[in-house]
């Protein structure tokens, strides 16, 4: 069975009301299994077995949580070789105050590193998590899960 691995930190809740609406919409497509977890538990395998990655992000002082970093840290070495991990679709969401570039752009500039395929335009959340915003993040695990089920990534 796919699985879809939705990754996130947070501190205040913003992110993780992302990453959940992100897995809801996953979850609609029937034979998709998804993994809804905290950066800081995520292991190498959870993304060696996922069909796709969505991870979610907030920005803290221009750049990724530390814990998405953490994690880029603990698996980079064992995955960077690995067949199984290269054109591994994924995509990105930001919760940020007023921005959130330069938490994208070196989440998006190190996934290129793992040689990660990004299947779907990054979503950026800037201030109160509101319910359009929810709605994309819904949108966006829709539509990872109905792509890797239909083979197209
Ligand atoms: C320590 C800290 C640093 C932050 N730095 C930025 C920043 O550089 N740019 C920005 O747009 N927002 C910044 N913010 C705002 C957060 O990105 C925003 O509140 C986000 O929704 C927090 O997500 P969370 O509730 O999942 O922790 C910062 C917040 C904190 C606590």
């Amino acid at each position: 069975m796919a699985t879809i691995l939705v990754v996130f930190h947070t501190q205040s809740g913003n992110t993780h009301k992302l990453a959940q609406a992100c897995a809801q919409g996953a979850k609609e497509t029937e034979g998709i299994t998804v993994l809804l977890k905290q950066a800081k538990e995520t292991l190498t395998e959870d993304i060696k077995n996922s069909s796709a990655i969505i991870l979610c992000s907030p920005e803290y002082f221009g750049y990724m949580a530390g814990a998405i970093k953490d994690l880029f840290d603990r698996t980079y070495d064992a995955l960077k070789d690995d067949v199984r991990v290269y054109k591994k679709p994924y995509a990105v969401v930001i919760s940020a105050g007023n921005d959130g570039t330069g938490a994208l752009s070196h989440i998006e500039r190190i996934c290129k590193g793992y040689r990660f395929k990004k299947v779907q335009n990054p979503i950026v959340c800037k201030g109160k998590v509101t319910e359009e915003m929810l709605e994309k993040c819904y949108e966006l695990g829709r539509t990872i899960a109905e792509g890797v089920k239909a083979g197209i990534f």
